[in-house]
């Protein structure tokens, strides 16, 4: 019997380190000790994408959200809501400066404005029950695929359907499909023309003893940039649409082996992606005769090793055949020569999940999404939708799935919320560690691989970062340098002494010992790293440098010529003071000092002792009426 309330619990990894595991188990007995057992169901689901809001709770069929849910909140939960049918006014999502809570999920702004595809089950399926993912159309794409597509069908609809790597490079899924089988033709081709010349030129008839070129299908799951979690997310919400994913390409390249590269960090999705191996194949759905056909394929989990740069395609590739994970010249492409020197398929994994329902819904669906003209050409423009965890100083941070073509405008104001405590947008960086930043005349730029390449910046795969009004553009350029040349592998020259001298000229810089012509040579070193690197890791690392020049250049000009940072972040550059006009005298900076440095009696006007502060910036974030200032 069909349940009267579903409850959907986040099981994803943020509100699972909120408590959410403990709050299923306090909830299911709380539900027996009502007698609504029979009545109400308990679902772990994956991230809801509301992650700075969690434990979240969505009770259906209701539509209702619950927010930052605990252990206490069970029993009134249990007994208002899900025995009495009335909502929990406290639990409820109240948005920045308002005061009435909106009840539902649809009609909170940030779910809102949102664009659902590959997120299309989170928060509504179990993602550890294959029958919840089959009640939700999953596998028949794959279905379709199998019984009424050539793999040459497969690949002319994924070609038209313009679907580019949402993993950072933007390259057409579809032509490197085709690429890939290609390769895998060719090769086979020119081995039994060798041998044939081996054998005298008659055509070759001996059984052969070496297998054909087979290629092999892998997904990048090593999402390496701090602070981004999409991938993550998709496995953990929706690890069958992976699979299904990979085994429609495996038959459309011709693969019977499949690897997932996933980070070593991400345990849960490793799990849930194991488990639903497990269930694929026990139906079925993997292994031979896929759907009882002659289709074979199978799909090995493979640990990540743990650098930032085996996300590069040739690194992956290495640390996959258990080499070191460093990158070659990619003057031969890996969809030729890649896994073991064999045709390889590599895709991310939200590339991987859009397949089924370009499959099932048709390439024309997807193209009705996005911007440009890709009727001739997939490079015309940027169809579908983009999944960006959305982070920084925005009112919702948490993972979002938005239309190709939306402005960060709208990304950063109705979903996100706009910024924390009515301060200025500053700037936004996009792309990863080695996206660029830009500053709020770009806030109407349409977010697409194009527009964003125009802007200096790149989609990546997927970070996004807020920055307000509190923030140093140069050492947010010297914090991503430092993490790219820690991550750096030190092959190459450009990139491996690029980002040391880069990193030792914007340390002096925001140490105030910047020198005439610092900005100059970073520009140059810039350049030439861009043109000299060997893989995408160098070439794209002075993005933040060069797009903070671009855009902010007068912060670099005053930390040099004046000694002062604008943000008011460079320690060696400001110090602090109270402003008495604005400070009520709440205590709550002396509280949160940790050297005892503010003194002011309860409701009088506090100061700050400048031999005793170290710059901590406590005080700064405590204070509700922003009367600490710098100087
Ligand atoms: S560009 Fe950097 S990460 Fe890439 S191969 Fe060269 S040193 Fe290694
Ligand atoms: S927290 Fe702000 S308002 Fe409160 S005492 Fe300190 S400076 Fe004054
Ligand atoms: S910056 Fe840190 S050390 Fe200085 S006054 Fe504020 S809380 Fe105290
Ligand atoms: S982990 Fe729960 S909303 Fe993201």
């Amino acid at each position: 019997m069909p349940y009267r309330m579903n409850v959907l619990l986040c099981g994803g990894t943020g509100c699972v380190s909120s408590g959410s595991f403990n709050l299923k188990l306090d909830m299911e007995r709380e539900i027996e000790r009502k007698g609504l057992k029979e009545e109400v169901q308990v679902i772990a689901t994956g991230c809801q994408g509301f992650c700075a809001e969690g434990p979240i709770v969505i009770v259906q069929p209701d539509g209702v959200l619950y927010c930052k849910v605990t252990p206490k909140d069970v029993p009134i939960l249990v007994e208002e809501h899900f025995l009495k049918g009335r909502p929990l006014q406290k639990l409820l999502y109240t948005p920045p400066d308002e005061t009435a809570p909106v009840p539902t999920l649809n009609t909170i702004p940030f779910f809102a404005k949102q664009k659902i595809v590959v997120l299309r089950n989170r928060g509504l399926i179990d993602p550890e029950r294959i029958e919840d993912y089959i009640a939700a159309d999953g596998y028949m794409a794959l279905a379709k695929a199998l019984t009424e597509m050539t793999p040459e069908d497969v690949i002319s609809e994924i070609k038209a359907s313009a679907l580019r790597g949402r993993g950072g490079g933007g390259f057409p899924a579809g032509i490197k499909w085709e690429t890939c089988r290609h390769a895998a033709k060719k090769q086979n081709a020119e081995r039994m023309e060798q041998l044939t010349k081996e054998a005298g030129g008659d055509r070759f008839t001996k059984p052969l003893t070496q297998r054909p070129i087979e290629p092999v299908v892998i997904c990048n799951a090593d999402e390496g940039d701090p602070g981004a979690f999409m991938d993550r997310s998709i496995i953990e919400c929706d690890p069958h649409a992976v699979i299904e994913g990979m085994t429609i390409a495996a038959y459309a390249v011709g693969a019977r082996r499949g690897f997932v590269y996933v980070r070593q960090e991400y345990p849960l999705a490793r799990k849930r992606l194991e488990k639903a191996l497990e269930q694929a194949r026990a139906l079925g759905l993997l292994g031979e005769n896929i759907l009882g056909t002659k289709v074979e394929f199978d799909i090995k989990i493979v640990q990540g090793a743990g650098a930032f740069v085996c996300g590069e395609s040739t690194a992956l590739m290495a640390s996959l055949e258990g080499k070191v994970g460093e990158p070659r010249a990619k003057y031969i492409h890996t969809v030729e020569y890649g896994y073991k020197d064999g045709p390889s398929l590599l895709n991310n994994v939200e590339t991987l999940a859009n397949i089924p329902l370009i499959i099932l819904r048709g390439a024309s669906w997807f193209t009705s999404m996005g911007t440009g003209d890709v009727s001739e050409n997939p490079w015309g423009g940027s169809t579908g939708t983009k999944v960006f965890s959305l982070s920084g100083t925005v009112n919702n941070t948490g993972l979002i799935e938005v239309p190709m073509g939306i402005t960060l405008r709208e990304i950063i104001y109705d979903i996100g919320g706009g910024i924390p405590r009515g301060r200025d947008f500053k700037a936004v960086q996009t792309g990863g560690p080695s996206g660029g930043f830009l500053p709020a005349q770009f806030l109407d730029r349409s977010v697409d691989f194009d527009s964003l390449n125009d802007a200096g910046t790149m989609m990546g795969s997927g970070g996004m970062v807020i920055l307000d009004e509190g923030t140093c553009l140069v050492d947010s350029a010297r914090f991503f340098v430092k993490f790219l040349a820690d991550e750096s592998c030190g092959k190459c020259v450009p990139c491996r002494e690029g980002l040391r001298r880069s990193t030792e000229i914007l340390d002096r810089i925001v140490e105030g010992k910047g020198r005439d012509g610092d900005v100059e040579i970073l520009e140059e070193m810039g350049e030439v790293m861009q043109d000299c690197c060997l893989c995408a890791l160098g070439t794209s690392a002075p993005n933040p440098v060069l797009t903070t020049i671009r855009y902010f250049r007068d912060e670099y000009e005053c930390h040099i010529q004046d000694h002062k940072c604008p943000g008011g972040v460079c320690k060696d550059l400001i110090s602090y003071y109270i402003n008495p006009d604005r400070c009520d005298g709440c205590h709550a900076c002396v509280r949160a000092c940790p050297t005892n440095g503010i003194l002011g009696e309860v409701k009088q006007a506090h100061s700050i002792i400048e031999s005793k502060c170290i710059k901590c910036g406590a005080c700064v974030e405590v204070c509700k009426r922003d009367a600490v200032m710098h100087a």
